[in-house]
């Protein structure tokens, strides 16, 4: 969704913002602008793609060195010149770009802004009118008289004429993160802005003010007690954020997963155990747990579906997965002795929050996967599990629900360690195919065999239904499969679980609905056969992604995909790439957007 930058230092502004809003590109926005302080403030703002903003300031001449730099994803009036950010005060004092909403910005306006003449629909500039309305002379006062008045959630970012060394942050429930340079600091809503210009961070907390100068940052609590930040150094470095000769950020990501999983594995495997030293469970602790709830959204929802079979099987612990907006709505039955797993690539996902939320009130423990260092979901949870993928750029996720998925199983092993409910030899087996599992999915992606996926994803160039099937967890990815399709190629394809479609389903059967299906675990092989037959009886062209060895097969469908076999436990982490790649390959097929899919962003912060 909507991205933040902003700049003081020696060097021209507009450049470095700019680029900062390139590189939050792929959040999803609609319109983008920036403001800097010359004589006065300057405020440029486009509609449409960052590109349009760079050919309005192509030939300005500007040389501010403090500015601010904002793309919006409309919630509050549609894409528009006008409704994009930075707002500015009447008096021209003031430019404010913000991420969030601000709940009572009708109210705000009603109570204290009935004279000003609004130049746009947004609920920020309710903030940026605040405070030139309010401004006295004296900045800090204003700024924390206006946000005593704001109910919602925040990310602002400041810059008044009047003070052309300073640049004030803030933020209540919205990322924000300064980057600490020499001579020169940086303001993004989010790392990638930062990473060409510095690794070294500060992670503001919520109700803190940031002063951000030249020569340093001041950071004051809520009281305006100065406090000492904590500088954190970002392992990720500028390369992490570019293609690096890959077309599509989304390819050159699922090319990643085999050394995401090293570097879990390297991180996590000591002397073929499993360990967590940020977890202080003990036996007593992990035998309390009685239930597992995992709360999460789409593709991480997705993860929870393949980690309910992992943790009921190896822990021996009932787990109930759910969509993270559903959740709360619901009122589960909570209670101390359930853990809450919430799991969330970009660890913003409001809906993941409010569940986790829900957990803590009903006194849970709640453990985050994220792959988000300090972000909102981290810094909830009592306990966190960093996914370490690297940065995930396309909007379709993919190496971050691998790395999910691998997650859930060396904790689910850690888990029925503790509670001795594993033998050592299941333990040792299948930390064994946990660690080959990286050179399995490079098999996968060898030239032969991406050149095979090319081509099957042909296939589907212009079909408007397709079905995935699959029982157990051959369904949990056979979803996964179907909401990458969908996401990036924009065609509707739905996955059912196999037995279920003659169920009603097998209405919409034709030879003009192809459908994938997925028979890779053994264990409901020829049940999910039986399936696909009743699926060839209504001439629909079949796609099985079978493992290698797997029988009869090519006797039934039109096509075969054969995986390397390894143990079905561990199979769904690989069994998914195929289907990233087919998605991949169709959209780009079709001509789509691959990275930056219509009407999707890549963090959800709205509820
Ligand atoms: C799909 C996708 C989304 C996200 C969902 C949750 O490819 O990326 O379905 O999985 O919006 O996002 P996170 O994991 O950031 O909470």
């Amino acid at each position: 969704m909507c991205g933040i930058v902003g700049f003081i230092g020696v060097r021209p502004a507009k450049d470095i913002l700019l680029d900062g809003l390139a590189k939050l590109e792929y959040r999803g926005y609609d319109s983008a602008g920036i403001a800097v302080l010359e004589d006065g403030l300057e405020v440029e703002k486009s509609v449409g793609k960052l590109a349009n903003l760079v050919e309005k300031l192509k030939d300005k001449e500007l040389n501010a060195t403090i500015g601010i730099g904002h793309t919006r994803w409309a919630t509050h009036g549609k894409p528009s010149d006008a409704n994009a950010h930075p707002h500015t005060s009447a008096n021209k004092k003031f430019a404010v770009v913000h991420n969030g909403i601000i709940e009572n910005y009708l109210q705000l306006k009603e109570d204290y802004l009935n004279d000003v003449c609004f130049q746009s629909e947004t609920d920020t500039e309710v903030v940026a009118q605040l405070l030139g309305k309010f401004y006295d002379g004296n900045l800090e006062e204003t700024v924390r008289r206006v946000l005593a008045l704001l109910k919602g959630s925040y990310t602002l970012v400041i810059l008044c004429s009047d003070y052309p060394d300073l640049l004030i942050a803030c933020r209540k429930a919205n990322p924000l993160v300064l980057g600490v340079g020499e001579g020169e600091n940086f303001i993004a809503s989010d790392v990638p802005a930062l990473l060409a210009y510095t690794r070294n961070c500060i992670y503001p907390n919520d109700g803190e003010l940031c002063f951000v100068k030249r020569e340093g940052i001041t950071i004051k609590d809520s009281e305006g007690k100065i406090i000492e930040p904590k500088i954190k150094q970002i392992l990720w470095n500028a390369e992490a954020v570019e293609k690096n000769g890959y077309e599509h950020y989304m390819l050159k990501e699922i090319h990643e997963q085999p050394d995401a999983f090293r570097r879990m594995l390297k991180n996590r495997l000591k002397d073929g155990k499993v360990y967590f030293e940020e977890f202080t469970w003990n036996k007593e602790q992990a035998k309390k747990w009685r239930k597992i709830h995992i709360v999460a959204c789409g593709t991480a929802y997705h993860s929870g579906l393949v980690g309910r079979t992992v943790f009921e099987k190896l822990a021996k612990i009932p787990v109930e997965v759910e969509i993270a907006s559903e959740f709360r709505y619901r009122e589960p039955m909570l209670d101390e002795d359930t853990l809450v797993i919430a799991i969330s690539q970009s660890g913003e996902t409001a809906d993941t929050k409010a569940a986790l939320e829900e957990g803590k009130s009903k006194g849970c423990k709640v453990l985050a996967l994220t792959n988000v260092v300090d972000s909102a979901v981290a810094r909830e949870a009592d306990y966190v599990f960093y996914l370490q993928a690297g940065p995930e750029i396309s909007v379709a996720s993919t190496k971050a629900y691998t790395t999910m998925l691998l997650a859930q199983y060396l904790l689910a092993i850690y888990l029925a360690d503790l509670r001795e409910c594993i033998s050592q030899d299941a333990y040792a087996s299948l930390v064994h195919q946990l660690t080959l599992l990286p050179q399995y999915a490079e098999k996968i992606m060898l030239e032969e065999n991406l050149k095979q996926l090319a081509k099957l994803a042909e296939e589907y160039h212009d079909t408007e239904n397709l079905f995935f099937v699959g029982r157990g967890m051959d369904w949990a990815i056979a979803l996964e499969g179907s909401l990458k399709l969908k996401e990036i190629s924009y065609i509707h394809a739905e996955a059912y679980a196999a037995g279920e479609l003659k169920h009603g389903t097998l209405a919409l059967i034709t030879d003009k609905t192809p459908v994938i299906a997925l028979a890779v675990q053994g264990k409901t092989y020829d049940k999910t056969l039986s399936n696909i037959k009743e699926i060839k009886a209504r001439d629909a062209k079949v796609l099985a992604v079978v493992k290698e060895g797997a029988e009869q097969i090519d006797k039934v469908v039109d096509k075969v995909l054969y995986l390397p076999a390894m143990d079905d436990m561990v199979m769904p982490i690989l069994s998914v790439i195929p289907l990233q790649l087919i998605a991949y390959y169709t959209a780009k097929d079709r001509g789509c957007s691959i990275d930056q899919p219509r009407n999707l962003a890549k963090s959800v912060t709205v509820e």
